[in-house]
């Protein structure tokens, strides 16, 4: 089979789709046909710094068709989501077939295709997790910063389903302003200086500078980013974590409508270095998706 991997950390030119053996099966496991993964920054990350293992197939996000399972819950043929911790368990899932404990896997969302489903699971885990450590909640007015990214995009709209009275939201350049509010942002701005000092109970920082003079007496600083955290009373890091129980809620919220995806651009995997390369170029409005559906000769062997 197909597995996008490193044999060595750098840039895009590292990246190699190559045959790798088929992965087995084991207790409580699922195997899943991957029909999709999304980029994340992570991916860069470990391809470009000393991080994992080497070598390593990479890919954290999955979407696809069940084909076979040792988890009564996740029947041969059933469409799926997952997100695989590819640093700690080795586990990419930038392969053709991925085999997964069954917790960590739920029913994809019906009402969207499978590139759209490959979008939610790392961003959608880490978005539900960093307002849940935020306690966001009724009445609360929230800042998400950098509110059109993976992550950035998808707790706007999280965090209003959660009861927040307000969000509003930072982006890095005036042309994502419209996508913002589109999203459910209330107030959007590129300049942190226009923010209202003290006016937010909960602040969520995904990217660039530490924005913590809009925090209000009290209220949760948290952010995801590679950064320090800043020195202000009720700063937290959210690191994701896997769990099929909350992909499963935030797939139920893609088919009631609550959460809209976004793909940007999809490549096939053998394009796997290109859509690297697209991602890190920035300024994405939606996320960037590998397609493993075989090329139109395979098809049906
Ligand atoms: N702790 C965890 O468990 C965890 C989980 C997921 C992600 N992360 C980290 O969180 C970060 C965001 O992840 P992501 O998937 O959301 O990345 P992403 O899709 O690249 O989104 C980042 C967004 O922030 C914007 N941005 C950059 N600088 C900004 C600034 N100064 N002000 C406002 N917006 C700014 C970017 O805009 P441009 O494209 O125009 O630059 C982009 O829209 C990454 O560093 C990632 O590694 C951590």
């Amino acid at each position: 089979m197909r597995a996008v991997g490193i044999d060595v950390h750098g840039g895009t030119n590292v990246l190699q789709v190559r045959r790798v053996p088929e992965p087995q099966v084991g207790a409580g496991e699922v195997l899943v046909r991957t029909v999709a993964s999304s980029l994340n920054p992570v991916d860069s990350k470990t391809r470009e710094w000393e991080i994992g293992k080497l070598p390593a197939n990479l890919g954290w996000d999955l979407a696809g068709v069940v084909v076979a399972s040792s988890d009564e819950r996740f029947r041969p043929g059933e469409r799926v989501i997952a997100m695989s911790a590819q640093i700690a368990t080795g586990r990419g899932t930038w392969a053709d077939l991925v085999s997964l404990p069954g917790d960590l896997l739920a029913t994809a969302p019906a009402q969207v295709g499978f590139e759209d489903a490959a979008t939610l699971p790392l961003a959608g885990l880490t978005a539900l997790q960093a307002l849940q450590l935020a306690k966001v909640g009724a009445g609360d007015r929230v800042l998400v910063v950098g509110a059109v990214g993976g992550v950035g995009g998808l707790a706007v709209q999280l965090a209003r389903h959660l009861g927040a009275a307000q969000v509003d939201g930072l982006v890095s350049r005036a042309s994502h302003v419209d996508a913002a509010r589109e999203l459910g942002a209330e107030e959007v701005t590129v300049d942190p200086a226009t923010l209202s000092e003290g006016a937010y109970q909960v602040v969520l920082h995904t990217a660039g500078p530490h924005v913590t003079h809009v925090l209000a007496a009290g209220g949760r600083y948290v952010s995801i980013a590679d950064v320090p955290l800043p020195d202000v009373p009720g700063a937290s890091k959210s690191y994701v974590e896997q769990s099929g129980e909350q992909l499963a809620e935030l797939a139920s919220l893609v088919d009631d409508g609550v959460l809209r995806t976004r793909v940007a651009a999809s490549f096939p995997v053998e394009q796997a270095r290109e859509a690297h390369e697209r991602f890190e170029a920035g300024g994405l409005l939606g996320k960037v998706v590998l397609n493993f559906s075989p090329p139109t000769s395979e098809r049906g062997e």
